[in-house]
């Protein structure tokens, strides 16, 4: 092959779209890994493993040690490449396990999340929020028990982003449930979910993170999370204002008795009625300083006693209803 056609070889390999890279960090936590799999040289997808033979941790470790940080996944041609992940989640599962794209897609959101706590340029993240929101209704709805993959995938430490991320999605999930089909909705639903907690990056982190009980002083100053929030998402162009009422009532309750403006549930919007009850949950399913964890099955439990004209039970029974149905087998 002469020295040019072997150059346009290569460029056609390079910009061939239809290999998507898939993070080897980011995968450690699902294999093994079933999957034709290649690897990248000087431009050229060789194939590396096939489906035929488990892609497993130990495979993993050695290829990061010789300085590996990614095998490529064969997609179809012509998929768009803005986010890698894009193409990844809109891959079918016989080729990619549904697993496998709920940790990137968890992944992902983690980074965005981070990137909105941050809070410094807020107007830029935005739009990458919305990236996130619609990659979570791609992998919605290419996956097969695609919710399940995900909960699989969550962790429960509370840190500000994880919260943030499980709140997102099960919000979405919640959303699904209860019939929202049209994407728009699930989009603004979703970035007020993700965003929910953006006040709290106003909160000095000895506050956000004190393992004992909070003095009055310093749970006044928690309390105006939600307020704080929606002056900072206020500032940005293009937010809905549904998304600027759920950051500020996420913590309002049906009887008045949330906070910080103690309004009623009639007052408080559908999807603010939503992110509560979500909220909730996810604080109770994750790890606290001072208490483990509950199960689900406990927090659901604790939840419907304590939260009797606080939450609304509608919403409630949509998030049992979303949590049973993973737990029952399919039936054709
Ligand atoms: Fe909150």
């Amino acid at each position: 092959m002469d020295g040019l056609s072997l150059i346009k070889e290569r460029e056609e390999a390079m910009t061939d779209y239809s290999y998507v890279p898939l993070e080897l960090e980011g995968i450690r936590a699902v294999l093994p890994l079933m999957c034709d799999l290649y690897i990248e040289e000087g431009g050229r997808y060789i194939l590396y493993r096939s489906t035929s033979l488990p892609f497993t941790a130990l495979d993993c470790e050695r290829l990061m040690a010789a300085g590996v940080t990614c095998l490529w996944i064969r997609g179809a041609g012509g998929m768009s490449t803005q986010h890698p992940a894009t193409a990844l989640l809109s891959l079918p599962d016989e080729q990619v396990p549904p697993m496998v794209k709920a940790k990137v897609l968890y992944d992902s959101a983690m980074e965005t999340v981070r990137q909105a706590a941050s809070n410094t340029a807020l107007q830029a993240v935005i739009p990458r929020v919305a990236d996130l929101v619609g990659l979570t209704l791609r992998y919605l709805t290419h996956s097969s028990n695609a919710f399940g993959a995900l909960l699989t995938v969550m962790r429960h430490d509370y840190s500000v982003y994880t919260h943030a991320v499980n709140v997102g999605f099960y919000a979405v999930g919640v959303g699904k449930a209860i019939g929202i089909t049209d994407n728009r909705e699930l989009a603004v639903l979703g970035m007020g979910a993700f965003l929910h907690d953006v006040g709290k990056s106003n909160v000095p982190n000895n506050v956000l993170s004190k393992p004992g009980a909070l003095s009055v002083d310093e749970w006044a100053t928690i309390r105006k999370h939600p307020s704080w929030g929606r002056a900072t998402l206020s500032g940005a162009v293009d937010i809905s204002p549904v998304v600027l009422d759920i950051v500020s009532q996420h913590h309002e309750r049906l009887d008045g008795s949330g906070y910080p403006a103690g309004i009623k549930g009639d007052s408080m919007h559908l999807y603010a009625k939503l992110v509560a009850v979500v909220d909730s949950f996810d604080a109770m399913t994750s790890e606290r300083p001072y208490r483990p964890a509950h199960s689900p099955y406990n927090a659901l439990k604790i939840l419907k006693g304590e939260s009797t004209g606080k939450l609304d039970p509608k919403l409630f029974a949509a998030l049992v209803r979303l949590l049973r149905n993973l737990s029952e087998p399919a039936t054709s």
